[in-house]
């Protein structure tokens, strides 16, 4: 974690420091610890896991965790980083993976690059998976009414919180020069209300409870959904 990077989606540019990034995935550790609670064995797939630096502290406490990136160069560095790291395997295909051979599956930050309608194909696909009664937990949903303030609080909140408030405001000034709000708008940026992703989640056949963010955003959303 040495230097500034380009962390959103393989191409986008929002810039995150060192320091944020390591609170951004101590906390998300923590929390992931927290909620599958002492179920050893337990076998989590991260969907669209990024540069998953919280891989590590959840390999280390047991967690068998299976990282893929559908993104060429941001699989490339999940290959180059966790490749060797005992309790991590990372996967170019989801079909490298056996049907109901993963306990959770975590989702998080990514809902948001991903369309309405194929957000509602790819949980019903990610079932096959799932072991019987096992759990997605798609977090750090962004609902529709989020305007650019409600994030750049939170970003200050937790920078303060954190020690990173200077390279929160750092990072901001230099997205704010960055392609990041040009490429968002070409991409598209998905949203979602609490009852639109709860619809999804319960027409694809899971039982839906809201928990508190998983992530440092606590006005983003996540759900565990429980495969039935
Ligand atoms: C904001 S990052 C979040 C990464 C990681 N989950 C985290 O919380 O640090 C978004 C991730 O979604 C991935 N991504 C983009 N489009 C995707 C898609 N259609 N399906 C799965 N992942 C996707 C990107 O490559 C990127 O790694």
């Amino acid at each position: 974690m040495a230097n500034w990077v380009d962390f959103w989606n393989g191409e986008q540019s929002v810039y995150v420091s060192p320091r944020h990034m390591q609170a951004y995935y101590n906390t998300l550790a923590h929390n992931i610890k927290r909620v599958v609670g002492g179920k050893r064995p337990y076998t989590l797939l991260d969907y669209g896991c990024g540069d998953a630096w919280a891989a590590g502290e959840l390999a280390a406490s047991g967690i068998s965790v299976v990282l893929y990136d559908p993104v060429p160069n941001v699989a490339a560095r999940a290959h180059t980083r966790w490749g060797a790291t005992p309790g991590v395997r990372v996967v170019d295909s989801l079909t490298e993976m056996g049907p109901g051979s993963v306990d959770g599956i975590l989702i998080f930050s990514v809902l948001q690059y991903v369309s309405k309608a194929d957000a509602a194909i790819l949980v019903r696909e990610l079932k096959h998976y799932l072991a019987p009664g096992g759990t997605l937990y798609l977090g750090d949903i962004v609902r529709p009414d989020t305007g650019m303030i409600a994030d750049v609080r939170a970003l200050f909140v937790a920078g303060f919180k954190h020690g990173f408030f200077f390279d929160a405001l750092m990072g901001l000034i230099k997205t704010f020069f960055s392609d990041y709000r040009r490429i968002r708008k070409e991409q598209g940026f998905s949203t979602y209300t609490e009852d639109e992703i709860t619809q999804i989640l319960v027409q694809a056949g899971y039982t839906v409870k809201r928990l508190p963010n998983l992530g440092l955003s606590p006005h983003r959303m996540t759900f565990e959904a429980t495969s039935s």
